[in-house]
């Protein structure tokens, strides 16, 4: 996810692009930049990797003349392909610097795109996505920007935001949206694009949403929007009253919520398009040779939190399709066991920050045992990214909020792809068998999208049972990680006693904790386990407890015993877990609300824990 502005008027643009950048600073902060078309009628370019204070240091030590024009784009980046650096910084020009681009999004694409740029003489000098586009651009160009990148467009596959700009065309900035959002500011005698209003609401408050497949030519006295093809299209113009920092959080109360909310488009961009043309899964980012992963003899998960959950999960997936033994642990447990390592073990260190002491710690351990390290992380360039051998980078934006919630969704999404390429690898799935469970990952955005739709009854539940100071969890299978997670999420938001247990443990112990009125939390989408958990349900509802249960649609098997039902929509019972994350996050969210407790910013807790 990265921040993304395009001016075209009478201010000075390098003003208004920087304003709207430190207004988006929030969406990615590896790198920043800014296109300007200067008043000699040359494109000056300036990008410095880290944050936007980068970027003005840069700035103020560039002649005041190159960056003198009403014309800019610009852009603060959160890396999915390339390292955060100057090279990887946006925007990305074409061999001439007549074109300057800026993305948000991900081209899957992008490797032919690049060979066939550089088979045709193309001079590439990063390692973006990006910049391909800008090549493509200098070749369709001929007269007209919003023609060419019409054209360029419907090569590309993938998502993406583009913002365009021709040093020969100084009255147009172009846009172009697939999958992510861009939408227009339209002023007097000056028009503005972005990805959220955030960025230009101190100067408009007119806006209207550029739609799919759509591409947006912005001139000072007017934009016009067409699809693909050069057909204008209609949109909606509305008008925005949120202040700037409602903007920020996109109008939600917490970034929380806007961050449960955007998962579906964090999943779909964490899967990505990765069967390549023969059918393959790709899982370059592995960075094992076939040998070495054939040689594999077993795999280790380290993680802290929500992270070492979604390892758990990870351990069904990798056992059940790729037949090899897998330990999930504790990362500051890990290394004080003494484990024994070699060569022939994967561990694999998941964090959505990359900076969290404990699991980095199990990194270096585990390479001074010369075991191959994978991470799993949502943050380019982080230390435990580039302390290991290799990473997998989850592409969910920037989380802001302390809880995890899309970052445990894609850490769940990488552990299922890990799982799958290892089987394909070590030749116990299948190319058929590895599609198809790929297909049924794919199609999960779209069931993450409809358990959303259906969370009013969990809100109200959530504020009908916010005065219990003590809540179970049970979960059987992959759903006891997502009990631990559930329990996780309501005891660092709503600062109450939860436990998550595996659901046949509750027998031998933690029963005594029910008495009448506990509310129980029963993950139940259909498994071949259900009858076996309907007995533990009906254990502890004759003891009292109100049992709250989450089960599939149709599966009628546990809900005679349900005090509250939650349905979910159908889906492989090892993908399960992307589907009841999402009401336990809902669940915890509320329930803390309903406390008045600030859900963005739990009480002693830290979004990333730097210390041992
Ligand atoms: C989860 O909601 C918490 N924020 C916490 O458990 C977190 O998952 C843990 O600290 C690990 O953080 P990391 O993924 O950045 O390493």
């Amino acid at each position: 996810m990265c921040g993304i502005v395009g001016y075209v008027g009478e201010q000075s643009a390098l003003d208004v692009v920087m304003g709207g950048l430190a207004r988006l600073e929030y969406r990615g902060y590896d790198s920043a930049g800014v296109a300007i078309r200067n008043d000699s009628g040359d494109l000056t370019v300036v990008r410095r990797a880290g944050k936007l204070g980068n970027l003005r240091a840069a700035l103020e030590e560039t002649d005041p003349a190159e960056l003198s024009g009403t014309l800019g784009i610009g852009h603060t980046r959160w890396a999915t392909h390339g390292a955060p650096n100057d090279r990887n910084a946006h925007p990305h020009v074409d061999c001439t610097g007549a074109v300057a681009v800026v993305h948000n999004g991900t081209l899957e694409n992008f490797t032919e795109l690049r060979e066939g740029l550089e088979h045709r003489g193309h001079t590439l000098s990063s390692d973006t996505d990006t910049e391909a586009v800008a090549h493509l651009i200098e070749e369709r160009y001929d007269g007209d920007l919003a023609d060419a990148v019409r054209s360029v467009c419907r090569e590309l596959d993938g998502s993406f935001v583009l913002v365009v700009t021709h040093r020969d065309e100084p009255d147009v900035v172009v846009g172009a949206r697939r999958n992510l959002p861009l939408v227009i500011g339209l002023g007097e005698g000056e028009n503005f694009l972005a990805s959220d209003v955030t960025a230009f609401i101190a100067h408009t408050r007119e806006a209207r949403v550029v739609d799919q497949d759509q591409v947006v030519v912005l001139r000072r006295d007017g934009v016009t929007v067409t699809d693909l093809d050069g057909d204008p299209v209609r949109g909606e113009q509305f008008h925005v009253d949120w202040d700037t920092a409602a903007a920020e959080k996109a109008g939600y109360e917490y970034f929380m919520l806007k961050e449960i909310d955007e998962q579906p488009e964090a999943v779909r961009e964490t899967i990505g398009g990765r069967i390549d043309s023969h059918g393959r899964l790709r899982l370059d980012e592995l960075a094992m040779s076939d040998e070495d992963v054939q040689g594999l003899t077993q795999v280790i998960i380290v993680g802290c939190g929500s992270a070492y959950h979604s390892g758990l999960v990870g351990k069904h997936a990798i056992e059940r399709w790729a037949r090899l033994p897998v330990h999930v642990e504790i990362a500051s447990e890990f290394r004080y066991r003494d484990p024994v390592l070699d060569p022939h073990t994967l561990v694999v260190a998941i964090s959505q920050s990359g900076e969290t002491a404990d699991t980095l710690e199990a990194v270096r351990h585990a390479r001074r045992q010369r075991a191959w390290v994978l991470a799993v992380s949502n943050t380019v360039g982080s230390s435990i990214a580039r302390e290991s051998d290799a990473t997998f980078y989850t592409r969910g934006g920037p989380e802001i909020a302390v809880a995890s919630t899309k970052a445990v969704m894609t850490q769940l999404v990488a552990m299922y792809l890990v799982g799958l390429h290892l089987a394909q690898v070590r030749g116990y799935r299948d190319g058929d068998e590895v599609r198809s469970h790929f297909r049924d990952l794919s199609h999960t955005p779209d069931l993450v999208t409809e358990v959303l739709g259906r969370m009013d009854p969990v809100r109200k539940l959530a504020r009908e049972i916010a005065g219990q100071e003590r809540v179970l969890f049970l979960g059987r299978h992959v759903g006891y990680p997502m009990a631990l997670e559930g329990a996780l999420k309501l005891k660092e938001l709503a600062y109450v006693s939860a436990e998550g247990f595996p659901a046949g443990e509750i027998k031998h112990g933690p029963i005594a904790l029910i008495e009448k009125g506990t509310c129980v939390v029963v993950l139940a989408p259909r498994h071949a386990l259900t009858s076996k958990l309907v007995t533990n349900v009906q254990e502890i509802r004759a003891r009292g407890a109100r049992t709250i249960v989450i089960a599939t649609d149709g599966d009628e098997s546990v809900t005679p015993h349900a005090d509250d039902l939650i349905r979910i929509p159908d889906t492989k019972s090892l993908l399960s877990p992307l589907l009841t994350i999402v009401p336990m996050q809902i669940l915890a969210a509320e329930f803390a609300m309903a406390r008045g407790l600030d859900i963005d910013q739990p009480r002693n807790l830290a979004k990333s824990v730097t210390v041992e």
